[in-house]
């Protein structure tokens, strides 16, 4: 079937439906070829609290960078001692990150923009590429709230970039309503986002926001706004 198709018939099976049962009717459909992006934020527990205590099939993987906050692999652990499932952890490729940093030292994202788009891509691009292969829906924490760019997603849309489906269940919470649920459901979360972290990328590129300030204004902080993206999510069409 052809894969717009295939979307808007998707999309007829979700209206109507909680989150929670879009999630399942995912599972029914996909079963391990749906699978989870998780990096441990608000969102991404709240996905991931609905695929593990309803043992849906659906994979959960995360993109570990290597420069991670130590908050995010305390969320990770309890994560794995909550739920008792297993999480596919997804690492740069060795001989391209040691060039990399061998080369231009472990600081260099902050001297050019070049830079810092080649280490989010061998950190996360790539590493994401080989665990989309097989699959045939990728499923995201994304919320339309998060940016300008995120505003015009769709809850089902076709990546060209990753040439997968895409499923974004999140897409129109707010803040206010993944707080909620994480506080009503008692899920493990990171507690950077207790000490003005609402958004939790890599250490080296993420720091906490002033009351008031736009939730992503910690991410990628020293460069021009329309720059900051780190490439995982530019392909929906
Ligand atoms: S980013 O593109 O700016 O880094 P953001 O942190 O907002 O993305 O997260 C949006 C979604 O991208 C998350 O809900 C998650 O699905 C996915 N994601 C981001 N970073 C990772 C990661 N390190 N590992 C797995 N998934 C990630
Ligand atoms: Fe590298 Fe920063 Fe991108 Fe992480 S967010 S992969 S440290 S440039």
């Amino acid at each position: 079937m052809e894969v717009q198709k295939h979307i808007e018939q998707l999309e007829k099976e979700l209206i109507g439906k909680t989150t929670e049962e879009q999630m399942a009717s995912i599972a029914d459909v996909f079963g391990r070829e749906a699978t989870f992006s998780s990096s441990f934020g608000y969102e991404d527990q709240v996905v991931s609290h609905m695929i593990f205590s309803a043992n849906l099939g659906i994979e959960v993987f995360t993109l570990d960078t290597g420069r991670n906050f130590p908050e995010t692999y305390k969320v990770w652990s309890r994560t794995l001692e909550r739920y008792g499932k297993p999480i596919v952890a997804y690492y740069p490729d060795a001989t391209e990150i040691e060039a990399f940093v061998s080369s231009k030292g472990p600081n260099a994202i902050y001297d050019s923009i070049d830079n810092r788009k080649q280490c989010c891509f061998i950190r996360k691009v790539a590493p994401l590429r080989r665990a989309l292969k097989g699959k045939k829906i990728w499923i995201t924490g994304i919320r339309a709230e998060q940016t300008a760019h995120r505003e015009g997603m769709k809850h089902l849309e076709w990546d060209e970039a990753n040439q997968i489906i895409k499923f974004n269940p999140l897409l129109n919470w707010t803040w206010d309503e993944v707080r909620a649920y994480v506080r009503l459901h008692n899920i493990p979360y990171n507690s950077l986002h207790d000490q003005g972290f609402p958004s939790i990328g890599c250490q080296p590129c993420t720091r906490a926001v002033k009351n008031g300030e736009n939730p992503r204004a910690g991410r990628w902080w020293w460069e021009d706004q329309t720059k900051r993206e780190c490439g995982l999510h530019v392909g929906a069409k």
